[in-house]
């Protein structure tokens, strides 16, 4: 008899721990169940190419580095909706259809998906259509994702922008500068949060708490006066809106919407309200490489091992998730409807302003 096939994708935009997760699904599915494992490439493009674009995974794929390794060795896309896929003439068309084709071609039974919630509700929707038993596993940098605590992802991310503080806070004290760091996180100031306590920041904009400059102006004097110190360090969600509400977004060439810059325009408005000689650095993608950490390997593993143990249920449109210390899984229909703000009523926000950080309100 032939052996079960499942088929397993990265959507999205990468980050760190994407391998271990994928590690994760084909050795459960090897030595739990005997299955064999379909890597698809490029996220849904792998599907819709022609012939479709896949390779069989076996222990021997990840040989030891993998685990270790940022980015998807799959590679993947954020912007191949096949619902809505960009054409080369500029028009959409919806290649759903050959999505579903490639997957039958495969003679797969089932697919994980690993993506945040764009890709989530994309690849729901793309399963529910085709009748394709799918289990998601979230992952992005900015922690954005409805019913899990962590995604896969955001603690390398913050990693990086706590190294990021700790390197300008001693260029900062040398030169009695106000450092203003960027960070990524889209609609989501997780990032900025989290790095911020963790490197001693000052001040703190996160696009959930709208920031009032006359706020700023006077946690710095306090910096300067209170407790004497010539330096400070702000950390600058990319979504954060400008004082006239705006945001500064930029169109990509493929026309795809991206933040970044905000901090430059917050870094002018700081130097001219204060005179502090003013820095900026936007982070970028930075964020998204790298050597994955501890707990996004940890949880990269307990979700693939219980994205498969789902399927073996015979479980479907769920995805795996963190909660409680706990690998659970969740209705996806749940997380697709819902966005994982930051809690401006919870523990973080909280001891962010006990620290005396200013959250800019
Ligand atoms: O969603 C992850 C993320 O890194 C966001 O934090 C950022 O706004 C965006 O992706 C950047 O997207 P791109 O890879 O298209 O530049």
């Amino acid at each position: 008899m032939a052996k079960k096939r499942i088929g397993i994708l990265t959507s999205g935009g990468d980050c760190a721990g994407l391998n271990a997760a994928i590690r994760a699904v084909t050795r459960r599915a090897i030595d739990g169940y005997g299955w064999e494992v379909v890597g698809i490439k490029n996220g849904t493009l792998g599907l819709i190419s022609t012939p479709v674009d896949a390779e069989v995974l076996d222990k021997q794929t990840f040989g030891g580095t993998l685990l270790r390794q940022g980015g998807t060795f799959l590679g993947t896309t954020n912007k191949g909706d096949p619902f809505a896929y960009p054409m080369a003439d500029g028009s959409l068309k919806d290649r759903s259809q050959e999505f579903i084709d490639g997957f039958r071609e495969l003679d797969l039974a089932g697919l994980i998906g690993i993506g945040g919630d764009g890709s989530m509700k994309i690849l729901n929707k793309l399963c529910e259509l085709g009748e394709i038993p799918f289990i998601g596993i979230p992952k992005t940098i900015d922690n954005d994702v409805a019913g899990t605590e962590f995604t896969i992802g955001f603690t390398t991310a913050v990693n990086v922008a706590v190294d990021a503080l700790d390197r300008l806070h001693p260029t900062a004290a040398s030169h009695h500068r106000i450092m203003v760091l960027e960070v990524m996180g889209r609609d989501a100031g997780h990032i900025a949060l989290h790095a911020g306590i963790a490197g001693g920041a000052d001040v703190i904009l996160v696009p959930e708490i709208r920031y009032d400059m006359a706020k700023i102006k006077e946690k710095i004097r306090r910096v300067y006066e209170d407790e004497g110190r010539t330096h400070a360090l702000i950390v600058v969600s990319e979504a954060v809106k400008t004082k006239d509400g705006s945001s500064i977004m930029h169109a990509n060439e493929d026309g795809k919407m991206n933040y970044g810059g905000v901090a430059h325009v917050i870094g002018d408005q700081i130097s001219k309200e204060t005179g502090a000689d003013t820095r900026v650095t936007v982070l970028g993608h930075v964020q998204r490489g790298g050597t994955p950490a501890m707990r996004d390997r940890v949880i990269a593993s307990a979700f693939g091992v219980k994205a498969v143990d789902l399927m073996a249920d015979g479980k479907s449109n769920r995805m795996v998730a963190w909660q409680n210390r706990e690998v659970v899984d969740v209705a996806l229909e749940e997380v697709v409807t819902r966005y994982n703000h930051i809690d401006v009523a919870g523990t973080l926000v909280d001891t962010a302003r006990g620290l005396g950080i200013c959250l800019g309100d």
